[in-house]
């Protein structure tokens, strides 16, 4: 079985896709973006400031993330629902930014996918491009921004100005910062999802990955 790499910005159903996948395929997968939320997490419990490099370092040199069925455990407890709260997403851009801290996590996500025996899905910002630049199966999925900030105001229950200010404000320092930017993966297939059922997205991405099993 593949490396299946899925990246891109928020709000386009990386997560919803990945899932679907991973259980038409019996992959194992992995959301990085949780390993990020939960070195975040960590960081703000240390009471340091996100944009504080050395200190950053220091927290994340220390701990434990794991991350089994979507369960994320920071250090072995259960942070799953925490990581998902506004503290941790307003910071955790922050916090990636850190050169070293992408570095560990880069390190960390490998590690993950190697003791799962070397075949899964994994989704986030970097994977195709940076993480497993050489996998069988890139996607790139993008949405326009309006779709992007409606569907997490469904997801929230928050008022969708406030969900498309956020998103834009996280989108241009995810795409911007020095290291890892967010970018299309070189060989990547870029699937638009504005305009499709995730019944449809989910078959397109099937074919992709039957055709490299
Ligand atoms: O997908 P998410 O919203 O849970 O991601 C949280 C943050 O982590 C997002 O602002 C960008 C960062 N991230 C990253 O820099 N690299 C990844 N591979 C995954 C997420």
């Amino acid at each position: 079985m593949p490396i299946v790499t899925i990246d891109g910005p928020s709000g386009t159903g990386k997560s919803t896709v990945t899932r679907a996948i991973a259980d038409r395929f019996a992959l194992p997968f992995l959301d990085t973006g949780a390993f990020y939320r939960a070195a975040t997490l960590a960081v703000l419990e240390a009471g340091v400031a996100p944009e504080d490099g050395p200190a950053v370092i220091e927290v994340v040199k220390g701990i434990t993330i794991d991350q089994k069925y979507g369960v994320t455990y920071l250090d072995g407890r259960d942070v799953s629902e925490r990581i998902r709260d506004a503290d941790v997403t307003g910071a955790v851009s922050a916090v990636s930014a850190h050169p070293e801290v992408r570095r560990m996590m880069v390190e960390r996500q490998r590690e993950w996918v190697e003791a799962e025996g070397g075949s899964a899905i994994v989704e986030g910002r970097d994977i195709g491009s940076v993480v497993f630049p050489d996998a069988e199966v890139k996607i790139y999925l993008d949405a326009r921004p309006e779709v992007r900030a409606m569907r997490r105001a469904m997801e929230s229950g928050e008022d969708p100005r406030t969900v498309a200010a956020a998103i834009e404000r996280r989108d241009r320092y995810d795409s911007t910062r020095a290291v890892a930017p967010l970018t299309v993966p070189e060989g990547a297939v870029v699937i638009d999802t504005s305009d499709l059922a995730f019944d449809e997205v989910v078959e397109e991405v099937s074919r992709l990955v039957a055709a490299k099993s």
